[in-house]
């Protein structure tokens, strides 16, 4: 029928010409057997392994061309109505998410697909490759990732003039120097004593200045996951002492910064096995506000991001007896107890919660324990109806199969947390891909995953 219309057209319109693709039309992909070329003042650009598309212009622009092998495509997590995007740096009330799209990570579909093909039992696979549609955060952690970030920006930005829905990035800001100050699996690419700060201060600019080039895409950040808990629970360890200065200057200048190129931001905030304890409550309450104020309380720093990484449930259907002794057991609760002790000081705070890898409970010996937990399974998908006022999104920040640590002793960032009993082991490391785990973070997905 379409293919009717078409030449239908060719008829009466000249200007129209046979076998070439209209400007937004498809024009190439994988099983496309219509036209791949495209009418004059268009270039057909690949948008992903299955959707070219002819868009305006007349070059493809590199950032585009670049990703002709890994799929980047989109996906709502919003049942909300759209509120008609702004698109400008201009700071709306309300949360990031409704009315936008979020831009499926290029580089975590691409580590899908490898996975994918490497699982021979068919269910499995066809299990393992819906992940690939789930929205995961970008981590920027180190400044070798930063390019990724400039080709996702363009491939948003197209892909948002192309289908009139306006496209949102998800992006970790992770490269303090003297990072993972209390543990050592992912100790970064910065020391302090090394030029760190300006190093840092220069990663944060190559960032906003990319993200500045395309005001019409929405992006939403996690800002040092970690860091900031780290000051308010483990300043007796030598290096978080020696990092705390460092650490908020870097931070600052990262909210200020970041702010001023109209990102909206979620600050780490750790999870309620940590900052959950009754008595860490009111001190993490107060550096977070006092973070926020020292970066002139922009509305774009919208809140506080938790279980960043963790396993966490949000809504704990009886406590996980590990967590005997403290009545904040779940995230939920861990929130309802943080927010008003942040209003109190000023600060009307929303929040998200990382769920990737929160589907399966009472699995750790420990609650301190963070490593490639074995056991664990994909969690509740990312969505806006949170059931607390709170919660802005439920989100995958922890991209599922990416590795916490490696369990190889003899590695500079090993840390014995990934060699305990309920640690999955041989495990690369951090960052890296874990096939095993990924498997398993399938098959034990709750809710479970249909293919
Ligand atoms: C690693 C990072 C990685 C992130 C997401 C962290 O534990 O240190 O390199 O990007 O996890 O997988």
């Amino acid at each position: 029928m379409k293919s009717a219309f078409l030449a239908a057209l060719v008829t009466v319109l000249p200007a129209y010409v046979a076998g070439q693709a209209q400007e937004y039309d498809q024009c190439g992909g994988t099983g496309w057997a219509g036209p791949t070329s495209c009418v004059s003042g268009t270039t057909c650009t690949v948008l992903n392994p299955y959707y070219s598309q002819c868009l305006p212009g007349t070059a493809v622009p590199s950032s585009v061309s670049s990703v002709s092998s890994i799929s980047s495509h989109s996906s709502s997590v919003s049942s909300a109505p759209s509120t008609g995007p702004t698109g400008t740096p201009t700071p709306t009330a309300g949360n990031p998410w409704t009315g936008y799209e979020i831009f499926l990570s290029p580089y975590y579909a691409s580590e899908v697909q490898a996975a994918v093909e490497q699982i021979s039992d068919s269910t499995l696979a066809a299990q393992a490759a819906t992940i690939a549609n789930i929205p995961t955060f970008t981590w920027l952690d180190s400044t070798s990732k930063i390019p990724d970030l400039g080709t996702y920006l363009a491939n948003a930005s197209a892909l948002g003039k192309s289908t009139g829905t306006k496209q949102l990035l998800q992006i970790v800001i992770y490269d303090l120097p003297d990072r993972d100050c209390a543990a050592k699996a992912s100790n970064g690419e910065f020391t302090i004593a090394d030029n760190g700060q300006a190093n840092y201060e220069n990663y944060i600019d190559q960032i906003v200045a990319l993200i500045k080039q395309y005001p019409d895409v929405r992006v939403v950040a996690v800002i040092e996951p970690d860091s900031l808990a780290n000051l308010v629970t483990n300043l007796s360890v030598q290096e978080c002492a020696e990092a705390q200065t460092t650490y908020l200057a870097c931070v600052n200048y990262a909210l200020t910064n970041l702010a001023g190129a109209g990102v909206y931001m979620y600050i780490d905030a750790g999870h309620a096995g940590w900052l959950g304890w009754p008595a860490n409550l009111s001190p993490a309450a107060q550096l977070f506000t006092q973070v926020w104020t020292n970066a002139g309380k922009s509305p774009l720093i919208k809140g506080l991001a938790t279980d960043v990484a963790n396993y966490n449930a949000l809504n704990a259907a009886s406590p996980d007896p590990i967590t005997q002794g403290n009545p904040n057991y779940d995230e939920m609760l861990y929130i309802n107890a943080l927010a008003p002790v942040l209003q109190q000081q000023g600060w009307d705070a929303t929040f998200i919660v990382d769920q990737a890898r929160s589907g399966v409970q009472n699995i750790r010996n420990q609650w301190g324990d963070w490593c490639n937990i074995k056991g664990a399974g994909f969690g509740t998908r990312p969505t806006t109806n949170t059931g607390s006022s709170f919660i802005d999104s439920i989100v995958w920040v922890k991209p599922g199969g990416e590795c916490d640590g490696t369990s190889n002793s003899s590695s500079p960032r090993y840390d014995s947390t990934c060699s305990l009993s309920d640690a999955l082991q041989p495990a690369p490391e951090a960052g890296t891909w874990f096939q095993a785990y990924f498997e398993t973070l399938v098959s034990a997905a709750n809710p479970p995953i249909s293919a």
